[in-house]
């Protein structure tokens, strides 16, 4: 799908494979539940991540599994169709190499054929990450701190000149 500068490929991962199962549970070591929400909700049915313009994208190091990035329908915006990045996780030793932007960048691709707006409830330390891909922060809201708004597709400049 994608061959970063860093190494790094985005392709689909099995959610049920033994990487995944490997990476959930350093993300519980480090206190972290989003990986475990995914798995919980992939296996109980409830969030199989599989709606019109949905999508999960995993950072392979070779065949190490090594980030995570969903794109869900977003379950908090009543009466509107908007996406949100949820489950974002990239493994302690390689953040800060540009893996969580391309795993969030193929969400955003994804997103802006879909949705109008792209939201997300960032946790503190994560503020500067989704400011710097472009996200403007949201005040006073309990479900989203971030969101990236689209312009509508039939007033996008041509390919290569428009948002990311
Ligand atoms: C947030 C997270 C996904 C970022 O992933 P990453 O692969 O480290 O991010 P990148 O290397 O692509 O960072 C892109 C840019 O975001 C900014 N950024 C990323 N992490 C940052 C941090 N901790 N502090 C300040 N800026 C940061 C930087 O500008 C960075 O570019 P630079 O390294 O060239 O300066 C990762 O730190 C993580 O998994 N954290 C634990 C789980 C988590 O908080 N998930 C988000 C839940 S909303």
């Amino acid at each position: 799908m994608d061959m970063p500068h860093t190494g790094i490929e985005v392709r689909r991962p099995r959610v049920r494979s033994a990487s995944f199962r490997a990476l959930e549970k350093a993300s519980r070591a480090e206190g972290y539940w989003m990986l475990t929400r995914l798995l919980a909700g992939w296996r109980d049915g409830s969030n199989r991540v599989s709606r019109r313009g949905e999508a999960v994208y995993g950072g392979f190091y070779g065949d190490e599994l090594v980030g995570v990035c969903g794109l869900n329908v977003d379950p908090y915006i009543q009466g509107k169709r908007e996406g949100r990045v949820r489950h974002l996780y990239v493994a302690a030793p390689f953040r800060r190499h540009g893996t969580g932007r391309t795993l969030v960048r193929s969400a955003i691709v994804t997103a802006r054929d879909h949705f109008p707006a792209l939201n997300v409830r960032a946790t503190d330390e994560a503020f500067p990450f989704y400011e710097k891909l472009g996200f403007m922060r949201i005040e006073g809201e309990e479900f989203m701190t971030h969101r990236m708004e689209f312009q509508p597709l039939r007033r996008r400049p041509p390919l290569g000149k428009g948002h990311e």
